[in-house]
């Protein structure tokens, strides 16, 4: 591709953000596409991000994806907030729509995507969500209208049922939290339909880690594990031993991608290609 004085720029800030898999698949979309746009990684001290967002403004920098530390501390400087990211307290997108910065999150409807696109749908299900951090709440955010029935588990409880009760503010329907401790989660498997592990639990180095024994996992299980780093972490081996459905944390990742270039674009994002882009990166990592 040619830059030139029309190419539109993209980006995505954090600190730290060599790791970054947003360039490979943003920058191979806008080439599927063949549109004049290109996508950069910068990395913004948590002390610049106001800086950051003047600079945006200044360069007309059309869209960034924002990750870990900024999500929730760019938000006061932005002209628009959209109710899911204002209800999570974290942006991840910024669209800048004729000099104005507006704030989306994409995470929950990207976990949602990635559950659909792979055949499984929680419309009326039980889910057995782990975790209550940033990644958890989003994706409980997009459940909460979705699924029949939520249970979200976490290793300090008080997030968990901080989340369970915003929730439920908004919801009809019965979500109830709990401690995440072999017990809870043997329990609330035995009926679930879907599993996801929104935990850390299992990310490198610590890949020998799981949070569900082998023996709990069962057949017409489906196993979301949004841990992509390693792309197939201990339990989605497990999962896919006992022949449950699997869904990588890669997957998550390609669709709240996906959406960020839906919004940026308002082009279909070509999700193959971006799905190939990172899979190809994260080989070679
Ligand atoms: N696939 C994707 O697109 C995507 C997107 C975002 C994040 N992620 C991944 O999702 C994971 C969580 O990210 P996040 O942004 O939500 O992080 P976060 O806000 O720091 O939350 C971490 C969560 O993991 C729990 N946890 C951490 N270590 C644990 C342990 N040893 N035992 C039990 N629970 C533990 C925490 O519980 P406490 O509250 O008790 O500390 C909390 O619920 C990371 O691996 C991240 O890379 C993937």
């Amino acid at each position: 591709m040619t830059i030139s004085g029309k190419t539109r720029v993209y980006g995505v800030i954090g600190d730290p953000i060599d790791h970054t898999l947003s360039p490979v698949m943003q920058n191979a979309a806008f080439e599927a596409l063949k549109l004049d746009c290109t996508f950069l990684a910068f990395k913004v001290k948590p002390v610049e991000v106001s800086n950051a967002v003047s600079g945006m403004r200044a360069l007309g920098i059309q869209g960034l994806n924002v990750t870990m530390p900024h999500k929730n501390a760019i938000i006061q400087f932005l002209d628009e907030v959209d109710p899911t990211a204002r209800f999570l307290n974290a942006v991840n997108t910024i669209q800048n729509k004729n000099g104005k910065l507006l704030g989306f999150n994409t995470d929950g409807v990207g976990a949602l995507r990635a559950l659909r696109a792979n055949a499984v749908e929680p419309k009326g299900k039980k889910v057995l969500l782990l975790g209550a951090g940033g990644a958890a709440r989003a994706i409980a955010y997009s459940l909460a209208s979705e699924a029949g029935e939520l249970v979200i588990l976490n290793r300090s409880a008080k997030p968990a049922e901080e989340l369970a009760n915003l929730l439920k503010q908004a919801s009809n329907k019965k979500i109830t939290s709990g401690t995440l401790s072999p017990e809870t989660i043997e329990t609330n498997l035995a009926d679930a339909h879907i599993l996801i592990n929104a935990t850390s639990i299992g990310m490198k180095p610590n890949v020998d880690e799981t949070p569900i024994k082998p023996e709990w996992l069962k057949r017409n299980l489906a196993v979301m594990d949004i841990v992509y780093n390693p792309v197939e972490t201990k339990l989605a081996k497990a999962a896919k031993s006992t022949k449950a459905k699997v869904i990588s944390g890669v997957e998550m990742l390609i669709y709240q991608g996906a959406s960020s270039f839906e919004i940026w674009t308002s082009s279909k994002a070509p999700v193959e290609v971006m799905r190939k882009a990172a899979l190809n990166h994260l080989q070679k990592v």
